[in-house]
């Protein structure tokens, strides 16, 4: 590591954009703490944090807890969003990049609500705050045809998005975490979202016809999901100040699959 290189924190080291963040940031030398349960740190129970914090000057947190549930996922990202600035702030790091969801600013609940809780504690702490939009990642995909799945059809939500890949919104966060520029320009919160609109449904089928899966696609909409308008209504779609990025879906599912 050059002796100008700050060390950074990647919370969520092992997940879909975490990965690539931790890989961008260690191909341009920076020395990379990789926080992840299965590396020994926790973001809940503080078990490994102070250590993995020494010397930190910016934390990065991609963590995600293991339910979708409104009130568990509340209560992960809010603990998660407050150790971060208590453990952080004694380690004496100054800044927090933190990954959200466009458009959950208008939620109604469910998880929507739990990301916009996960904002509000990140801006609260005394470490200065940047939040980062993502649109749905191409990566999202074969887990929503998975939890659509009712016997030979796989129900997917009637959605409008901008879907992105995790690796070009992990390069949006590294240069943020790099930069203390970047994170001031735009303001406090920022957005990153793919090429171009897509149906959820289509990129679902192109997906799944790729794969082999024998799964009928259909989509559907869900009257319980209280950010149904939402997801329907284009309000999932990015800003004009968002950065785009490609791959599209169908160059990135060349690659993946
Ligand atoms: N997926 C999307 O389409 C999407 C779209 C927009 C925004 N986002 C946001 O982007 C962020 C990252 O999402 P993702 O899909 O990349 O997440 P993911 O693949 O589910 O990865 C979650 C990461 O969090 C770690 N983690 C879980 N519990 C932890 C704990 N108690 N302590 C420390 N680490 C823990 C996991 O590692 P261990 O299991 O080893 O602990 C894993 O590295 C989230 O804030 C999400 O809301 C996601």
């Amino acid at each position: 590591m050059g002796a100008d290189k700050k060390k950074i924190a990647v919370v969520g080291a092992t997940g879909r954009a975490g990965h690539h963040v931790v890989d961008i940031l260690k191909s341009q030398g920076y020395d990379v703490a990789e926080i992840a349960r299965s590396n020994g740190v926790d973001v809940i129970t503080g078990e490994g944090l102070s250590d993995a914090l020494a010397g930190v000057e910016v934390i990065v947190d991609a963590a995600t807890g293991p339910s979708a549930d409104q009130e568990a996922a509340t209560e992960f990202f809010t603990t998660a969003a407050k150790n971060l600035q208590e453990y952080g702030e004694r380690a004496g790091a100054e800044r927090i990049v933190t990954v959200s969801i466009i458009g959950m600013d208008r939620s109604k609940g469910g998880y929507g609500a739990a990301k916009m809780a996960h904002e509000r504690v990140t801006q609260s702490g005394p470490l200065q705050a940047h939040i980062l939009r993502a649109a749905q990642f191409h990566e999202f995909v074969p887990q929503l045809i998975d939890w659509g799945r009712q016997g030979d059809v796989s129900y997917v939500p009637e959605m409008r998005t901008q879907l992105v890949a995790a690796r070009s919104v992990a390069e949006a966060v590294a240069d943020l975490a790099i930069s203390p520029q970047a994170s001031a320009s735009g303001g406090p919160i920022s957005e990153v979202a793919g090429p171009r609109e897509e149906r959820l449904v289509e990129v679902a089928k192109l997906l799944a016809a790729r794969r082999g899966d024998p799964a009928r696609v259909e989509e559907r909409s869900d009257p319980d999901n209280p950010d149904r308008e939402i997801y329907e209504g284009g309000g999932l779609l990015p800003g004009p100040n968002a950065i785009l990025a490609g791959p599209t879906f169908e160059e990135w599912l060349e690659e993946a699959y």
